[in-house]
């Protein structure tokens, strides 16, 4: 008879990775051994994903040629292409981007391939496309053109400039590159281990962030971004104290607060904030962000819970003139270059995941034929 099982696998180890590390009492994050402090506002996004694709920071060769490939890799295929229109009209951002990606499988040059180079190459193809694809979605269902990438320009100025129709400023192409770089990997968060789980069966790099993109969707994971503006946004900006008490004395959940693994503040989120304040500001309306650091305060007294990285993201993507619904898809924007490494790690040491469970059901159940039941 199996053990009792850990509810939700609270504290069970299910991986060795390199690619990540959370020290959650002090509230540290690492990519690769880098403190998340030291890379935030230093580090460009295409340097962030290459260190986790490819195990290092680069320097200038290997960051151009890997920008080289990601500007080859963000074209996409005509299945993909045909389709967007359809899907735009039927399916919401995130089941969107579940069906192009899992179209782009069919198209993939290397799809038939699982070999380590492949899965690389592969992986620079889904973080150049996955932005693209946001932004081609975006375009297609409120029938405006979208600008043509530049391919001069980094992933976040381009990916700001499709979705909003505007040339972005210096700053704020800083402030949504930092963002892409704090969501990028995240040890054994739920979408990361569904990727591991479908990966550890030796299925496709392509399955594997289906399976990712359908598990970050959920608002108890990469859901309570769009949670957390539509909140912001129901609340009456004079009684936000007594709205957030009222909601905890209810038993709701406030999205955007609360970690498993963090029992401090999540590194990310002091970025975040930062961010979200000098947003707020130079956009001359921060009702938004006063708005969050008393939804903050208030949770914290009353709970004792830290917002976690989810909470204040939602106000810099709102300040940068990202649509509230495209808020996940930003994240997997992001967490496309951690997804696709682990998937590439779990195959460079791989043995099938396949836990056990408890039975709680019947036992001892007499069978009858169908017309005596
Ligand atoms: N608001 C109010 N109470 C909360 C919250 C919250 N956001 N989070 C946890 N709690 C309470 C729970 O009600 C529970 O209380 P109880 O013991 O009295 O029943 C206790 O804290 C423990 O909560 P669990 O949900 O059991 O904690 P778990 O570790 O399973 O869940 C999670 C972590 C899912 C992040 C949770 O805190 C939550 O639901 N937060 C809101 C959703 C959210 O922001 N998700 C994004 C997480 S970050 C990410 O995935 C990118």
């Amino acid at each position: 008879m199996a053990d009792k099982p850990t509810k939700g696998l609270a504290d069970v180890v299910a991986a060795s990775t390199a690619l990540s590390d959370i020290d959650g009492k002090a509230g540290r994050l690492f990519y690769r051994g880098y403190d998340i402090h030291d890379l935030a506002g230093r580090t460009t996004f295409e340097e962030t994903a290459h260190l986790l694709q490819h195990g290092s920071l680069p320097n200038r060769a290997q960051l151009a040629d890997y920008g080289a490939e990601l500007v080859r890799g963000r074209s996409l295929g005509a299945l993909v292409e045909s389709n967007i229109p359809e899907i735009a009209a039927k399916q919401g951002p995130m089941e969107a981007l579940r069906t192009l990606v899992s179209l782009s499988g069919a198209e993939d040059p290397e799809k038939d391939s699982n070999a380590p180079e492949a899965n690389r190459r592969k992986a620079a193809r889904l973080t150049a496309q996955q932005p693209i694809l946001v932004a081609r979605y975006h375009a297609a269902r409120t029938g405006g053109a979208v600008l043509d990438p530049d391919p001069e320009l980094s992933i976040a100025a381009n990916f700001l400039r499709q979705i909003t129709g505007r040339e972005p400023s210096a700053r704020e192409v800083a402030v949504f590159d930092e963002c892409l770089v704090l969501h990028a990997d995240h040890t054994m968060n739920a979408s990361t281990f569904a990727a591991r789980v479908c990966a550890a069966t030796l299925s496709d790099m392509h399955s594997a962030i289906v399976a990712a993109i359908g598990t970050l969707k959920g608002p108890l994971h990469g859901g309570a971004n769009e949670q957390v503006m539509r909140t912001l946004e129901g609340l009456d900006p004079t009684g936000v104290a007594q709205a957030v008490r009222d909601k905890l004395a209810a038993g709701e959940k406030i999205m955007g607060f609360g970690h498993r693994v963090y029992k401090t503040e999540d590194p990310r989120a002091t970025h975040l904030r930062r961010m979200s304040h000098e947003l707020g500001e130079a956009s001359g309306d921060d009702t938004f962000y006063r708005m969050s650091k008393e939804m903050e305060e208030v949770v914290f007294a009353e709970k004792g819970l830290n917002p976690n990285v989810d909470f204040y993201a939602a106000t810099v993507y709102h300040y940068l003139g990202i649509p509230t619904d495209l808020f996940t898809p930003v994240f997997s924007v992001s967490r496309m270059s951690g997804w696709t490494a682990h998937v590439i790690e779990q195959h460079a040491d791989n043995r099938l995941i396949r836990p056990d469970s408890e039975y709680i059901g019947e036992r001892d159940q007499k069978w009858a034929p169908i017309d005596e039941r």
